[in-house]
């Protein structure tokens, strides 16, 4: 058969008499079961779907590459950090956290900012999100505040008393329901907002010594926000609008970029540093540590299937190069376990030999089999160690993690520091200027407004006021109440 003009062909590969007819007994029918091509088609299409994930369901993709612009080779013995000029490819995922597939872009919610960079030495994943905080601070209560994120059990709305009870119930997530409820909770697109790792993480040199670091990708477009009235409007008459903007831009060849820069802690400090280093719920002050500029992210490449790309894309900050290793902060080691088990479920055992995933350094190990094994299953090399093949893998002992020193009895201990104030204080009173704070305050108030449940408004004005006794009576009185009494005694 000619091959000049594409012909269109079954799955198996045979060609196709008639896309458009089925094969039916004579002119009326009945369908014959025999239409092989009819029946693949119908089958095929009840599976387009895998299951969206549980968190971050909608979002938007681009290709690009990492260029180091400054040397931290003092700090990291990752090779993709190792010299000035050293480019890396890299696949970037943003996401809205709470809604669905489809829902809109334009919610106020917090953005992910997951980064995977195909290193020389195999993926290193940074899966973070649009602020340097996070609202828990222990893995045990992600499931619990999801749930108060989605919809209610019964209604299927969403549920503004379960979040209010939950957020009032753990006053941890008030540095992040302050930046979430300020101007920078709906930003004006995808290019015109920061990332960061929020987690603290190590970073381990050529000697061994040990940094914490947090990492801070700046955007080179400048900060822009959208006027919540806008973005309501923009929700119902492009829900995509921030997934068209960034396609778009790259098509256009305006090709957004971002200055990666780092706070770095030197080891010995994590002791008696003023925060807990790994409470996520907190920042490192800059006046503490500085950013240290490492290099730039440029995105100049759209997906070429949403699908494949998109959709298939499996960030895990469980995704380590050597050089760069987990904190013990409690968040992040449960997120270690929560995504590749996510991944696995959503995408199959074998997800990280799907093109986009698929590490661009050699991949060998003694895993093997499963649903869709099709990259040869690692063919007849041995599938177990130890073993006498001379060719085999064999592990790098230079590659181990760094140890560290742990101390205690094994229980189930709250953090030591309850400050959830200080912080969000500093931003609503020193970072904000008049304009900012009054915005802040209203946001606050129109999405308490919907708050019906008895005590839930006032354990949060509660919480307000230890932050700061003029943000919990600027929210009271807009909302036509007062602060309790017992907080000023
Ligand atoms: P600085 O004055 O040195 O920095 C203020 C920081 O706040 C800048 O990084 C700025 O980002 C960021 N910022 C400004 N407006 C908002 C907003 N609405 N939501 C989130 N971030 C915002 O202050 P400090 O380092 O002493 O920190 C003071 C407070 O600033 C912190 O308590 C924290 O709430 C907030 N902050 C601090 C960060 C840190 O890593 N130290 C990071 C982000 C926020 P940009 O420079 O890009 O405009
Ligand atoms: C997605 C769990 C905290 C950022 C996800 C997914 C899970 C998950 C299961 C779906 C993964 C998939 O199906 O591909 C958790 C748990 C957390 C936690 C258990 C706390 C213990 C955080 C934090 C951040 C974050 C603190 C940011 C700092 C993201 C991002 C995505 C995501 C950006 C989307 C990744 C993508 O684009 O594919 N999370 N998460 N999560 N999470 Fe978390």
């Amino acid at each position: 058969m000619s091959q000049e003009k594409k012909y269109l062909t079954t799955a198996s590969g045979a060609p196709v008499g008639d896309n458009q007819n089925s094969i039916t007994a004579g002119h009326r029918g009945p369908t014959l079961i025999q239409d092989v091509h009819l029946l693949e088609k119908l089958a095929h299409f009840n599976r387009e779907r895998v299951p969206e994930r549980v968190v971050h369901a909608k979002g938007a993709g681009a290709h690009g590459y990492f260029e180091v612009t400054n040397d931290v080779s003092k700090y990291t013995k990752a090779d993709f950090l190792s010299e000035v000029g050293k480019k890396t490819p890299m696949f970037i995922r943003f996401s809205t956290v709470a809604g669905e597939l489809g829902s809109a872009d334009t919610v106020r919610d917090p953005r992910g900012f997951a980064v995977k960079f195909y290193t020389d030495e195999g993926n290193y994943d940074l899966v973070g999100n649009n602020t340097p905080v996070f609202f828990i601070r222990d893995a045990i209560k992600f499931p619990d505040f999801i749930h108060t994120q989605k919809r209610n059990p019964q209604t299927h709305l969403k549920d503004k008393n379960a979040v209010w009870d939950f957020w009032s119930l753990s006053p941890e997530s008030l540095h992040q329901i302050t930046i979430l409820h300020s101007d920078r909770g709906i930003p004006a697109t995808l290019r015109h907002q920061n990332g960061y790792g929020s987690h603290t993480f190590k970073w381990v040199n050529k000697d061994g010594e040990a940094f914490y670091v947090k990492y801070h990708f700046k955007t080179d477009q400048g900060i822009k926000n959208l006027d919540p009235k806008v973005a309501d409007e923009l929700a119902g008459t492009n829900p995509d609008y921030h997934t068209e903007d960034l396609f778009n831009a790259i098509e256009e060849g305006n090709y957004p970029s971002w200055t990666l820069k780092v706070q770095i802690m030197p080891e010995a400090d994590a002791q008696n540093y003023r925060y807990d280093p790994f409470d996520v719920t907190k920042v490192w002050p800059h006046e503490d540590y500085p950013l240290v500029e490492v290099g730039k992210m440029v995105l100049d490449r759209n997906p070429e299937n949403y699908f494949a790309e998109v959709e298939q894309a499996a960030f895990s900050p469980g995704h380590f190069v050597p050089g760069i290793e987990a904190s013990p902060d409690k968040m992040l080691q449960g997120r270690l376990f929560a995504y590749s088990d996510a991944h696995r479920y959503r995408i199959g055992a074998n997800h990280e030999s799907l093109p986009i995933n698929r590490a661009k350094s050699p991949v060998n190990n003694y895993q093997r089999d499963g649903f869709m094994s099709h990259d040869g299953n690692g063919g007849s090399a041995p599938n177990y160690e130890p073993n006498s093949f001379s060719d085999a893998p064999k592990e790098t002992p230079e590659n181990k993690i760094s140890p560290y020193e742990v101390s205690g009895f094994a229980d189930s201990v709250p953090y030591d520091q309850d400050d959830h104030y200080s912080q969000p204080r500093a931003l609503f009173r020193d970072v904000m200027n008049d304009e900012e704070r009054e915005r802040l305050i209203q946001n606050f108030a129109d999405h308490m407004s919907a708050v019906t449940r008895e005590g839930i408004v006032d354990r949060q004005l509660e919480n307000f006021y230890k932050v700061a006794p003029e943000l919990a009576e600027g929210v009271a009185a807009k909302l036509g109440v007062e602060v309790p009494a017992s907080v000023k005694e």
